[in-house]
């Protein structure tokens, strides 16, 4: 069990000064320096290409899939789109074990297909990015194949071997070393699934009795480095818009005394201030403090605070364990104070740096919707589309597709990642209209219940997830204050208590949060130093809300949310 700090976020006043400045439009302004200026109010939607819809009825998803969808794409407000791998990969890792970085993986289609799909992608005014996984690649990637043989060869120091076979490694790299493979005399280190052998980015300090540890300096490391940068090179002349970096943080070994994970980040953000001044680099670092001096937006999510958001009921359920409480479960035990100390120890030092992003749900975690309705699914949304920074949408939880059970463990999935990732609902018809092949022969097998979201059935219904988070979409397009890099001040958040009230602001313009998931009705009193009296309904429940001199008190119903603008 963590020790629980107490926060001292509640009631924060907000400054006068931040509400007398001039107001802004959203687009085409950013207090980052250089980073792109249409990520101001971007949305993202995450797709997973292996499960969003099929075009040839292989039961795969593929890239010429998703040009079928990007109308429907458009239509949710997005701005661009995060494609999970798409390479030639022998899927021990369900793709991010690349085997080809210059080549789609046939089951997606052609390099043509994927030039295609960023061009149809611009042409609706939609942008991409691509994943960027550079710590290690796959067992059979021709460099590992050259890497393992006893003869040296310009491949023989790209991965991290010892030098020798029966000497296995301790302190902080013991269990990290695979024994017995290839003919080389020596063991590689692996970066995830033993099937991954890490790319060698050096050591931050060699230990000078192991030779083999080698310097971030060494020739071999900096061709290495290089031959890299010409695949992110290769896929933004393609057309894509930039990426997303897998394990961002795990290039380096041993301690980086001289922070060159950082600097190879840096200089890819050089090549794309140089080549690239629209390109979007994003990672997934989960430590926004260090990532953000190389990246314009870190993933915030490996952090034991992340769970207190919405995944540990569904841990519970799906593996019978874990501690604590969601804030988001209706059950109403959760802490958001916890998850706030977290957050704002990275966010207070980072606002003028880059972007936080909390991926409410994607392909390495739970869905949202473990046990929930589309009245809890939308409060959550409505949490991640009104936070600082840049909201990814996984696909699927638009329409509150729910975590399946009991699915094969395919490709390295494993619980719960394989039942996050089945196939996009689009009709209740055939294989939720995603495949039109046999049941046996899809990736995954779809949701069977009579009763699974889809979104022909969403679109018809006014009321639906869907049409709902369509329109919380839209505002983060029409208000300024939602902009990405807009201030964030906690006003009400409480150890063990509900709700959780949180202010935007930018320029004149202020938003009031209010976010109530539990089923208990809360109240909330506090301060804020604002002249403005009138509060106008942008989205949720009504609330009951007073406002004497500078004291606000609300009356939240159970399992609601609402968000004012302050007149
Ligand atoms: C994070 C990716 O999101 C995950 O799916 C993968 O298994 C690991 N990194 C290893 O790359
Ligand atoms: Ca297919």
């Amino acid at each position: 069990m963590h020790t629980r700090k107490l926060f001292i976020g509640v009631c924060l006043a907000i400054g006068m000064s931040s509400v007398q400045g001039q107001q802004t439009a959203i687009m085409g302004r950013n207090n980052i320096p250089d980073a792109p200026s249409w990520v101001a109010d971007a949305v993202f939607y995450q797709i997973y290409p292996q499960t969003y819809y099929d075009s040839n009825g292989d039961g795969i998803g593929d890239l010429n899939g998703i040009i079928l969808k990007l109308d429907y794409i458009k239509s949710l407000g997005v701005t661009a789109i995060w494609l999970n791998p798409f390479f030639e990969s022998p899927f021990n890792d369900a793709g991010y074990d690349i085997r080809d970085y210059y080549k789609v993986a046939p089951r997606y289609g052609t390099n043509a297909d994927a030039q295609r799909l960023f061009q149809e992608a611009h042409k609706r005014g939609l942008r991409v990015i691509f994943d960027y996984v550079i710590t290690y690649t796959a067992i059979d990637h021709p460099w590992f194949v050259e890497s393992c043989k006893g003869t040296p060869n310009k491949y023989t120091n790209w991965y991290v071997w010892n030098d020798n076979a029966w000497k296995m490694e301790e302190g902080e790299f013991a269990n990290r070393f695979i024994q017995g493979y290839g003919q080389r005399n020596g063991n590689f280190m692996r970066n995830f699934y033993w099937s991954e052998p890490a790319l060698n980015f050096g050591f931050g300090k060699p230990d000078s009795s192991k030779a083999w540890q080698l310097p971030t300096h060494h020739p071999d490391v900096v061709a290495l480095r290089e031959e890299l940068k010409k695949v992110f090179c290769f896929w933004m002349d393609m057309g894509a818009d930039g990426i997303r970096a897998d394990m961002a943080g795990a290039l380096v070994k041993g301690t980086d005394v001289n922070g060159d994970t950082k600097t190879f980040w840096k200089e890819i953000r050089q090549i794309i201030k140089e080549k690239y001044p629209q390109a979007f680099m994003v990672s997934e670092w989960s430590y926004p403090k260090d990532a953000l001096d190389a990246f314009h937006a870190d993933f915030f999510h490996w952090f034991d605070g992340y769970n207190d958001l919405t995944q540990k009921e569904s841990w519970r359920i799906l593996n019978g364990y874990s501690e604590g409480h969601s804030f988001f479960d209706k059950e109403g035990k959760g802490n958001i104070a916890y998850f706030l100390s977290k957050y704002m120890e990275q966010y207070s030092e980072t606002k003028s740096k880059g972007y936080i992003i909390l991926p409410l749900g994607n392909h390495d975690n739970a869905r949202m919707n473990v046990n929930r309705t589309p009245d809890d699914l939308e409060l959550i949304i409505a949490f991640g589309i009104t936070m600082p920074g840049v909201p990814f949408i996984y696909y699927g939880n638009e329409i509150g597709m729910r975590q399946l059970y009991d699915m094969p463990q395919i490709e390295g999935a494993y619980r719960p990642r394989a039942g996050a990732r089945t196939p996009m609902q689009w009709t209740l018809g055939k294989n939720r209209g995603f495949s039109s092949a046999d049941f046996s022969k899809l990736y995954l097998p779809v949701d069977t219940g009579n009763d699974a979201p889809n979104v022909e059935t969403e679109l018809k219904d006014p009321a639906s997830l869907l049409n709902r988070v369509k329109k919380l979409i839209h505002l983060k397009h029409t208000e300024p204050a939602l902009a990405a890099y807009a201030e964030f001040t906690p006003l009400y958040a409480k150890e063990n208590t509900y709700p959780f009230i949180y202010s935007r602001t930018h320029g004149s313009d202020v938003l009031l949060v209010i976010i109530n998931p539990a089923e208990k009705p809360a109240k909330a009193e506090f301060q804020i130093n604002v002249p403005r009296e009138k509060f106008q309904l942008l989205a949720g429940k009504k609330m009951v809300i007073n406002k004497k001199g500078n004291t606000i008190s609300v009356d939240a119903p159970g399992i609601s949310f609402s968000v004012y603008k302050l007149k």
